[in-house]
């Protein structure tokens, strides 16, 4: 059975509650185990990503980038990035920031850039933006209109009433996604 890691810092929750909306859409697609893991469960042994075949990665935007916490992570695994570990591997990237904008886009590039220096293969977000067919901007799938990775906007409520549906949406969509891509994934050549 081909498995997916989704790992995440949340200090809020409100990464993590877009973390669990992945899980469920991934979850859509038969034969596959799906686990959660917290930056700080996985600090002290990075190396059980290894038994996954997909690596999701999710961080809160500070200050235009990945969280410390989750930087901390990602530096953590760079004796696995010497034996080349997670090469071969799907990879994908989620954010959640407060702001329409709040330059999103830097946190996926740097999650995209540490996947691509590990050798793993990028999976984007392939999902036209709903409200183009007339569906309103609040309930839209990537209504953020973001293709390279997941973004999701918070107000300032509570995880669970934070989001809009049309985040909620494309989290799950985004799962979806990547699951159906694992399942239909042969592999690379790995040297
Ligand atoms: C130190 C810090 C820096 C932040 N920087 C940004 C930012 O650059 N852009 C933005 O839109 N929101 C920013 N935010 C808001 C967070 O991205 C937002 O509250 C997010 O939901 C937090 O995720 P969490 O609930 O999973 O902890 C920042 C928050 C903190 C605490």
């Amino acid at each position: 059975m081909k498995s997916i890691a989704i790992i995440y810092h949340s200090r809020q929750g409100h990464t993590q509650f877009i973390a669990q909306q992945i899980q469920l859409g991934a979850a859509q697609v038969e034969q596959l185990k799906i686990d959660l893991f917290t930056a700080e469960q996985l600090m002290s042994q990075p190396e059980l990503l290894c038994h996954y075949d997909g690596l999701i990665w999710g961080s809160p935007t500070y200050l235009g980038g990945v969280s410390g916490t989750l930087k901390q992570l990602m530096d953590a695994t760079g004796p696995l990035w010497k034996k080349q570990a997670f090469k071969g591997k799907l990879a994908a990237g989620f954010t959640v920031s407060s702001l329409p904008a709040g330059d999103k886009q830097s946190t996926l590039i740097s999650l995209f850039t540490f996947a691509m220096q590990h050798g793993m293969i990028w999976v984007g977000n392939p999902i036209l933006p709903e409200q183009h067919q007339g569906v309103p901007y609040t309930q839209a799938a990537n209504r953020l209109g973001s293709w390279s990775g997941l973004m999701a906007q918070v107000e300032h409520a509570s995880a669970a009433n934070a989001f809009d549906f049309g985040d909620i949406k494309t989290a799950q969509l985004f799962g979806q996604n990547f699951a159906l891509s694992l399942s239909a994934y042969q592999g690379v050549m790995i040297t």
